[in-house]
């Protein structure tokens, strides 16, 4: 995508430049691991864009871009230890490739690494706000971990409580990296909250798919483990559409199933075929493209700009996106 190469030249540059030491390699080796990974890099080129929304250089919001895509990784390091996944980007997951010990603790310093960078912001920036928004996103991101394990054992989740816990999981990242971008250059309470919004709406759109791409990608390309929500009893929106249109037998199987997780890769392949016989892949396929619509709504209220038409493009991106 031509429009997001100058984005993304400044984030590796930025993720380049941070020169973790060799030692303890056990620390640090995972991250450069992680790091080096093939990622989309979203959330880094949503805080640029956030800035250049407020007419302000995009540049100046790169500590806040690099803090926001160290935290994001060191998510998914410790995601991978709490949804025992073996692989990421197309590679084995830290846990698998070192050990769970090493996993949690570069994880925790890459969470550290994330605040460092913070602290690199220019001093005209609002520090205050800025850490504010950052500290808060990532508390939202815990609450709707936790309840994404809670759910794994119950049977009654409501579509409400699921949009709730993925707002939480993902959408409060993807929110408060607009926002961080925006803050950075100046921005008001106003528009502080239109971007707010529309990463809300964004971020829900981006888990529903992701949680379908679980199931119906080409894991070669998406880099994890096909069916891998299903294995570990996940309530994502097709396992919840599933259970309620399906038979009490069926559902009594199902919940069974997940009660003895991880499930056998026979009923991985009978779930997923339930989901396609009940319409639950369709009815995801809708529910995320409404959230999409939603998302490009909200920007469509900001002014005009340039990276107005990019974070545009990042939506279409996003919405036909495989991986
Ligand atoms: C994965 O995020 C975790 C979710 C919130 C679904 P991404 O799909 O942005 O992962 P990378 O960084 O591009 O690998
Ligand atoms: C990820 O949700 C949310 C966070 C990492 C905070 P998932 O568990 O669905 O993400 P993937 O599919 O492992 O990337
Ligand atoms: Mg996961
Ligand atoms: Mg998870
Ligand atoms: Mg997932």
């Amino acid at each position: 995508m031509k429009f997001l190469e100058p984005y993304i030249q400044l984030i590796e540059s930025g993720l380049g430049d941070l020169d973790l030491p060799a030692k303890p390699a056990t620390l640090y080796e995972p991250q450069r691991y992680t790091l080096s990974g093939k990622a989309k890099r979203i959330r880094p080129v949503l805080v640029l864009i956030g800035c250049g929304l407020t007419g302000n250089d995009p540049r100046k919001a790169i500590p806040a871009a690099l803090a926001v895509e160290l935290l994001h990784n060191f998510t998914l390091i410790h995601d991978d230890i709490m949804d025992d996944a073996d692989s990421r980007r197309g590679r084995p997951s830290v846990h698998v490739k070192w050990d769970l010990a090493t996993a949690i603790l570069s994880g925790d310093s890459m969470f550290v690494q994330a605040y460092r960078q913070l602290h690199r912001l220019d001093p005209s920036a609002d520090f205050r706000k800025i850490h504010h928004l950052f500290t808060e996103g990532i508390n939202q991101v815990c609450e709707g971990q936790a309840l994404d394990m809670e759910f794994e054992t119950r049977s009654d989740v409501t579509a409400d409580e699921y949009l709730g816990m993925i707002a939480g999981k993902t959408g409060a990242l993807i929110s408060a990296s607009l926002q961080m971008g925006a803050a950075v250059g100046g921005a008001g309470e106003e528009q502080l909250n239109q971007l707010s919004l529309a990463g809300e709406s964004l971020g829900l759109a981006f888990q529903i798919q992701d949680d379908l791409l679980d199931v119906i990608a080409n894991p070669e390309k998406f880099g994890k483990k096909q069916g891998g929500d299903i294995c570990e009893g996940k309530k994502t929106i097709l396992m919840l559409t599933t259970l309620e249109r399906c038979k009490a037998d069926e559902r009594q199987r199902i919940m069974a199933a997940i009660a003895g997780k991880p499930l056998s890769d026979e009923l991985v392949e009978w779930i997923t075929l339930l989901y396609h016989q009940y319409g639950a892949i369709e009815s995801a396929r809708e529910m995320m493209g409404s959230y999409y619509a939603k998302a490009e709504k909200a920007v469509k209220t900001f002014d005009d700009s340039t990276y107005k038409e990019d974070l545009t493009k990042l939506i279409h991106f996003l919405k036909n996106r495989e991986y």
